[in-house]
């Protein structure tokens, strides 16, 4: 049987990180996977997740079994986390998963499983995952237009206009915050647009919002999808806590189902626990009691917050550093979106030729589609790849 399997392709992100590894220039640059790293390039543990491993490790009595939903407690904290007060919390159905991955792939999975014929609007571009995994379940994908190469923008008409298409029952994918992996975001009037497109064609939201706290705030970045939660019937929601807790390894994941008025609640929670079931049982729980112990601590979510914070502004930091220094190197303001992104990535907006002279003239690594992770940049190496990106001629 084995002879039968056919090779998959390799995913490019995962792929440049380890040709990064095996390049042996002592002054390369990564900005290749999505991972947060500091001025002096390591991944830190934040502060309030030591912090909770100490006080786990000392107070854990049992590792037996939690439920297929994962704690309860995990789901308040993160929905309350998330979603706020957007809606009640009696109309939310929840269930922790492996990462924020695991929680799209089951949101998908939830999708076939109560609409076969549903279709699913991807961003152009979107996550790669995001449509690998679609393509996997065999579930039809429609791109809807979104990044604006010449601006650097959103072409916020095209969006329009694709959306519009959308039937009763087909699902449109959203990036909550921090659209990876443009960078490039919605401003609120114009989610009240997505929205009033969301009615008008009763297709059903899923947003996936995995960098909660990388862009204007944590009460900023969740500001969209709180809004759509609460004037849609029906949302679908994948949250990761790899990012904005730096728990990457532990798969820490929760997704959502809210139905408003409560009335469809109970079959959701049933399903997503029948869906997790079939696939890996039990959620894993480690993270996400972290998580658990530090959002309901109020001395442990300030120092949290607080890190959070540090992280944001330094990223910023970085994407205003870069931004200026094009405009010194060029004379003019055409790399200024780097400064108006927002998130961990940025696209600069050339192409895969483009990407691979600065990979091999200049050792920066950067994905094919000229996604940027900011956070692979310090104080340092931002005027070495500015000064690349003009050297390449971009
Ligand atoms: C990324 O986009 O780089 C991250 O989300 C990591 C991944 O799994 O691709």
């Amino acid at each position: 049987m084995f002879e039968q399997l056919k090779p998959q392709p390799a995913d490019k992100i995962l792929t440049l990180m380890q040709t990064y590894r095996e390049d042996p220039r002592a002054d390369k640059i990564d900005l290749g996977v999505g991972v947060y790293k500091n001025a002096q390039g390591v991944t830190p543990v934040m502060r309030a997740i030591k912090a909770a491993e100490h006080r786990l490790w000392e107070e854990q009595e049992t590792k037996s079994y939690v439920g297929l939903l994962g704690d309860p407690a995990f789901s308040d904290a993160m929905i309350d986390l998330v979603l706020g007060d957007a809606v009640p919390r009696a109309s939310v159905a929840a269930a922790a998963t492996p990462g924020g991955t695991g929680a799209v792939r089951q949101a998908f999975e939830m999708i076939q499983y109560g609409n076969p014929k549903a279709r699913v609007f991807v961003s152009d571009p979107t996550w790669p995952n995001h449509i690998s995994i679609l393509n996997y379940l065999g579930i039809e994908t429609v791109a809807y237009r979104y990044f604006d190469s010449e601006t650097g923008g959103v072409d916020f008409d095209g969006m329009l206009a694709d959306l519009d298409q959308a039937q009763p029952g087909d699902v449109i994918l959203l990036h909550g915050c921090c659209h990876n992996p443009t960078g490039a975001n919605l401003n609120p009037v114009q989610w009240q647009e997505v929205i009033a497109v969301l009615k008008k064609t009763q297709a059903i939201p899923m947003i996936d919002i995995a960098y909660q706290g990388f862009g204007d705030g944590l009460d900023e970045d969740a500001a969209a999808t709180r809004a759509v939660a609460a004037a849609m019937p029906e949302t679908l929601i994948a949250a990761s806590c790899s990012k904005n807790f730096g728990i990457y390894r532990e798969r820490t994941g929760l997704l959502m189902a809210v139905s408003q008025g409560g009335a469809n609640t109970g079959i959701a929670r049933d399903t997503l626990a029948f869906l997790n079931r079939q696939n890996f049982s039990f959620p894993p729980d480690h993270g996400a009691r972290l998580v658990t112990m530090i959002l309901t601590d109020p001395e442990l979510r300030a120092d949290w917050a607080a890190e959070l914070e540090e992280v944001r502004l330094s990223m910023l930091g970085l994407r205003k550093q870069l931004a200026d220094e094009l405009q010194k190197l060029t004379g003019s303001d055409r790399f200024a979106f780097l400064g108006q992104h927002r998130g961990m990535f940025s696209r600069l907006g050339t192409s895969p030729e483009m990407v691979e002279k600065l990979r091999a003239d200049h050792g920066v690594y950067m994905v094919g589609d000229s996604r940027m992770n900011i956070a692979g940049l310090n104080a340092r190496t931002v005027p070495v790849l500015a000064q690349a990106i003009v050297s390449a001629g971009i």
